[in-house]
């Protein structure tokens, strides 16, 4: 199995992937059996998660059990916070640095969580080989942007769903440009 960066994300139809102040309510409560479905299905199939440090925060602060057991998860991050399981590295490194350190330890199937800013960064340095959006038929006008960062570039539609809220999920191959990633030494990450 090739080692896939995989950005399975909730939008907006406008391309908003939270509320400015980071609020998910238009979705969250609104998930269905189907779609939640969907995801154990997805989720059962990646090895690891990779996420920015305002993601993991909100997390936190939802408060209750870890909602993503059983996995090892890298946060980037700078600072210092708690981690919520021993699942859970902070890591203050390049996403490629990550995500080879990942690869290194054995993890091929990659979660990129987000949010945002990280998913941006990681899409302009050629290391996202999917994008799984779910496409909620809700327009919000404003918010955290799917990708903070952007450039050209084509996809390929490779599946598509619909869910009984009406929510569509599209499946996308990221057509990766010739020498887009080079190797790059990877710290060493744990499998937790
Ligand atoms: N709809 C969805 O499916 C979905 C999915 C994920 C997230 N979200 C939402 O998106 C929002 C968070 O997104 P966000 O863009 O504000 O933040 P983010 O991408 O989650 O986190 C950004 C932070 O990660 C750290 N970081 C370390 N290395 C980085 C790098 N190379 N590139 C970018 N960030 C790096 C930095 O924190 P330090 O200063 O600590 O280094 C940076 O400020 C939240 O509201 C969350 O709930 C929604």
């Amino acid at each position: 199995m090739n080692p896939s960066l995989i950005y399975h994300v909730t939008s907006s139809l406008d391309g908003y992937i939270a509320r400015p102040d980071g609020r998910l309510d238009w979705f969250d409560s609104l998930r269905q059996a189907d779609e939640e479905y969907s995801f154990q299905y997805f989720y059962s199939g990646i090895d690891a998660l990779l996420m920015g440090r305002v993601t993991y925060e909100a997390l936190l602060q939802r408060g209750g059990p870890w909602p993503y057991p059983g996995k090892p998860c890298v946060v980037l991050t700078r600072l210092a916070l708690p981690r919520a399981t021993d699942e859970i590295q902070l890591t203050h490194c390049t996403p490629a640095q990550a995500v080879a350190a990942l690869n290194e330890a054995g993890f091929q199937r990659i979660w990129l969580v987000g949010g945002s800013l990280l998913a941006g960064n990681c899409y302009t340095a050629g290391l996202i080989d999917e994008v799984v959006i779910n496409l909620v038929p809700h327009l919000l006008g404003a918010g955290v942007p799917l990708l903070a960062t952007g450039m050209e570039r084509s996809l390929t539609l490779s599946d598509q769903r619909r869910f009984n809220s009406g929510t569509l999920q599209l499946h996308y191959q990221v057509q990766k440009q010739a020498g887009a990633s080079a190797p790059i030494p990877a710290p060493r990450i744990s499998a937790a």
